[in-house]
């Protein structure tokens, strides 16, 4: 993988961020299986709870186009350590990439390279026989 170019996509994403309330710019790139790579930014809302995480924008950009599978992600904040992403992301990425290849940096060249088992071991798995809702 192309570290060096994905952060740098990630940090021209961040760039891009639309944050005037918490002020917390975050950048993600995600490479997809043919090498596409879809990039994203938070996008907030004065109705705090409509707000979009970077790294969600970026795999709806990615489904939007066609592409479904994933080969790895960057997100860049400006924080020390740099941040990892939320759950919500966290599951959102699980439901196309259980064991994504993802790696945090920061503005500083502080980065980190983790797995998405390892931040989100256990996500939630639909059910093969759906229960009866005896309700
Ligand atoms: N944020 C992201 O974009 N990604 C995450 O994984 C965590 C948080 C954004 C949402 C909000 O705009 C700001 O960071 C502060 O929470």
């Amino acid at each position: 993988m192309d570290w060096d170019r994905l952060i740098q996509a990630a940090r021209d994403a961040r760039d891009r961020a639309y944050a005037p309330y918490s002020r917390f710019r975050v950048g993600a790139a995600l490479v997809a299986a043919d090498g596409t790579v879809y990039t994203g930014c938070n996008v907030e809302n004065r109705s705090f709870g409509l707000t979009v995480c970077a790294e969600r924008v970026a795999v709806a950009k990615a489904v939007a186009d066609g592409k479904k599978s994933f080969r790895a992600l960057a997100v860049v904040t400006d924080t020390a350590p740099p941040a990892t992403p939320c759950g919500m992301c966290r599951e959102t990425l699980a439901e196309f990439a259980a064991d994504l290849p993802i790696m945090v940096a920061n503005l500083a060249g502080e980065r980190r390279e983790y797995r998405l088992r390892e931040l989100h071991p256990a996500p939630f798995e639909w059910p093969e026989e759906l229960p009866v809702d005896a309700s």
